[in-house]
């Protein structure tokens, strides 16, 4: 049964245009299997999802070898059981699992290793779908990932060698890609990618840091997760370094079907989780109000200065790289209702300073006592981004993780937005 709450967002997705038909209806969430412990198989809401992907194997340096050693193989095949007949798949790569995926894709003898280990794969644990999470092609990650430029093109002639083998041929192959498309020399090989997959997830999540190397160490705290990106500027009070261009739903959407990716094979990539900054009060604030003093847009942080998220953000470490990383600073929703930021349903708890950002159509909340703005998302934010998918004929969308929504709020909200009959 439809809650009150879930009927007023329905109401609102129904006044969105009424989407082109796609041949795909997609709700689907990543499962992170490190998490099982507080997120049980049996505690997955799984009907409420079209397609689940379990995270992650991990390509090493050997392409004949796919590993699912750092994450659990006993658990895998828990989880295909535990799903019935629901769909399942599994993600490769991930930000911390994309070493050797060029080399592993660099050669003509490597990809054929590859395609073999992807299908054993697909045989052993009756997987229905294959999600390629390469982060990045073409373009470095998390600082230690073999690149090459050659790394889109020879992308495509692993799914096409992926595709040509029966095993391989109707199970569903999804790519979770940056929010700007492949760097692809041959204006070709992104549409020819697009035959050759389901669809692509671009993440539009973790946006809220300029990547770019010498960029400033103060930054405006950006949302984590836009909607839309391109009219930070108007927004009054927020001009100097930092502000637009680092995407959003809108941007990606645009700039993939602008390469040859057709809307219809897009699934918009939305977070159950939301990104801390340190900000003192005098930043916090708008000066000159009170009585609830208002947040100011965009404040200025110092981006070496990381804020520590919930329990399952880590303290920080060395990275495989042999890099320092301090902590992520990243909120999920489950913790920001858990200690008492939020209420369950997703609204913010009273009391708590709060700035709805109507470009990003996302929120933020301030931990008043620990100087901590939190650009996250809620219901709300959920609901704007499905009536852009239908607006914008997407197919739908998909979740990390799906232990960050563990009651389905976020969920809820997206779904009746997307598609009334899901
Ligand atoms: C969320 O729950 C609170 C407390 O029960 C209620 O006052 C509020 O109206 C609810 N918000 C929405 C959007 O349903
Ligand atoms: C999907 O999983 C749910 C919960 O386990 C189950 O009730 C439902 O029957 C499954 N659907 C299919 C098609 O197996
Ligand atoms: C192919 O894989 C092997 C490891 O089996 C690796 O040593 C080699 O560099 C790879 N080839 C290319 C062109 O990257
Ligand atoms: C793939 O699906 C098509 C259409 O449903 C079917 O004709 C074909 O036999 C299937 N191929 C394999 C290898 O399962
Ligand atoms: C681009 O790719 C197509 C298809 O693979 C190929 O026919 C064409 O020669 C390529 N163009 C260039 C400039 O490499
Ligand atoms: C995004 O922002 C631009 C600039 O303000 C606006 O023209 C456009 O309509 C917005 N798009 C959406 C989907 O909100
Ligand atoms: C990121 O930082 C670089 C280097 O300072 C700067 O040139 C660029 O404008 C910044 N971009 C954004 C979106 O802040
Ligand atoms: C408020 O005023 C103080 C003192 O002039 C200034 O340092 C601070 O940056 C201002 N805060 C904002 C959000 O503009
Ligand atoms: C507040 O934060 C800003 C931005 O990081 C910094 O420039 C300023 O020195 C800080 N003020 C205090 C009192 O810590
Ligand atoms: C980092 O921010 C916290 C909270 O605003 C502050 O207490 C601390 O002094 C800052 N540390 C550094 C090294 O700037």
């Amino acid at each position: 049964m439809l809650s009150l709450a879930l009927l007023v967002l329905a109401a609102q997705c129904a006044a969105s245009t009424t989407a082109a038909s796609s041949s795909y209806t997609v709700a689907a969430g990543w499962y992170a299997s490190w998490h099982v412990t507080d997120v049980p198989l049996s505690s997955v809401l799984w009907s409420k999802y079209t397609h689940m992907t379990y995270a992650f194997a991990i390509p090493t340096v050997d392409p004949s070898s796919i590993s699912l050693a750092e994450s659990d193989e006993e658990l895998l095949p828990q989880f295909v059981a535990a799903a019935q007949q629901n769909t399942t798949g599994l993600s490769i790569g991930g930000w911390t699992g994309s070493q050797y995926y060029s080399s592993n894709l660099a050669s003509a003898t490597n990809r054929t290793a590859f395609v073999k280990s992807v299908t054993a794969l697909i045989t052993k644990y009756d997987l229905d779908l294959v999600d390629f999470d390469w982060e990045y092609p073409g373009v470095q990650g998390i600082g230690c990932n073999i690149v090459s430029p050659s790394d889109p093109e020879n992308f495509l002639l692993m799914l096409q060698e992926l595709r040509a083998s029966p095993i391989a041929a109707n199970v569903t192959l999804t790519a979770a890609t940056a929010v700007t498309p492949f760097p692809a020399t041959n204006a070709s090989t992104i549409p020819q990618i697009a035959q050759a997959l389901d669809w692509i997830v671009p993440m539009v999540y973790d946006l809220s840091w300029n990547w770019t190397a010498g960029s400033p160490r103060e930054q405006r705290a950006l949302p984590a997760a836009p909607l839309n990106d391109s009219c930070y500027t108007a927004t009054p009070g927020a001009t100097g370094v930092g502000l637009a261009g680092r995407g959003s739903a809108v941007s990606a959407v645009e700039a993939w079907s602008a390469a040859g990716f057709p809307r219809s094979q897009i699934v918009l990539g939305v977070p159950a989780y939301g990104h801390s900054f340190n900000v003192n009060a005098s930043m916090a604030y708008l000066n000159g109000t009170s009585s609830p003093a208002q947040l100011a847009p965009y404040p200025l942080y110092d981006t070496l200065n990381h804020t520590v998220g919930d329990a399952w953000d880590g303290t920080g470490g060395t990275d495989q790289c042999g890099v320092y990383e301090g902590p992520g600073g990243i909120w999920d929703f489950w913790a920001l209702v858990d200690a008492g930021f939020l209420l369950a349903n997703g609204s913010v708890a009273s009391g708590v300073p709060y700035r709805w950002d109507a470009c990003s159509s996302t929120p933020y909340l301030y931990m008043a006592d620990r100087g901590v703005l939190v650009s996250y998302t809620d219901p709300q934010s959920f609901a704007a981004k499905g009536a852009f998918v239908r607006a914008n004929g997407l197919p739908g969308f998909a979740m990390w993780e799906v232990g960050g929504d563990p009651n389905g709020v976020l969920l809820d909200a997206i779904r009746a937005c997307v598609s009334p009959g899901l």
